[in-house]
């Protein structure tokens, strides 16, 4: 049935704010100084595992989409495999600062490279929505899209090699 209520488009501010909010409770939150024994043991398990979990949905995306403009796939394969992936994806993401929440506060640097990850995949998804929409998407959004995936790549990148570099004590 039609109801013929018309949905609002959601204003960008409150499409970022949860991520923002997200990402300040946890760093409001977190322990200054990291917890020791079983507690940083667990949750550094579950930190990894949320590591691969999240990248590694984000790597299989854009793999598929390193197909497509190789001739080796079509573009139906990448959003279908990247509708396929949201979950995961933010599965991962919600893990990390869940577990990050008791691991202890980042470094600045990486606090900032975790909140572009979160900032930019629901903008990816903001993308995703306009590229199943149309069949033969125009270039300014393939272009929109590849900047997108490319910050993905380096907010993700960053915040594993620095994450990596800060447990080492560098
Ligand atoms: C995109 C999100 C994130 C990624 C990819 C990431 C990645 C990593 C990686 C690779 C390590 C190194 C683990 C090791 O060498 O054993 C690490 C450690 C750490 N992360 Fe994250 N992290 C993320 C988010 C967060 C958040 C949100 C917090 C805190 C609020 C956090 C806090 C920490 C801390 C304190 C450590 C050091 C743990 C230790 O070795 O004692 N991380 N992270």
């Amino acid at each position: 049935m039609i109801s013929g209520r018309h949905r609002r488009p959601v204003s960008p501010v409150w499409r970022f704010a949860p991520v923002v909010a997200c990402w300040l409770a946890v760093l409001a939150v977190a322990p200054s100084s990291p917890p020791t024994g079983r507690v940083h043991d667990v949750a550094l398990f579950v930190h990894l595992g949320s590591m691969v979990v999240g990248l590694g949905a984000v790597l299989l995306v854009d793999w598929f989409g390193l197909l497509w403009l190789t001739g080796r796939g079509t573009l139906a394969d990448v959003l279908r495999t990247a509708h396929g992936a949201h979950v995961p994806t933010w599965a991962g993401f919600a893990g990390l600062m869940a577990s990050g929440l008791f691991l202890g506060v980042p470094a600045d640097p990486k606090a900032v490279a975790v909140l572009i990850v979160g900032l930019n995949g629901v903008y990816a998804g903001r993308l995703l929505s306009e590229l199943t929409r149309h069949p033969e998407p125009p270039t300014a959004l393939l272009l929109r899209s590849a900047a997108a995936t490319l910050i993905s790549q380096l907010a993700w990148w960053t915040a594993v090699v620095l994450g990596y570099l800060n447990s080492r004590g560098g």
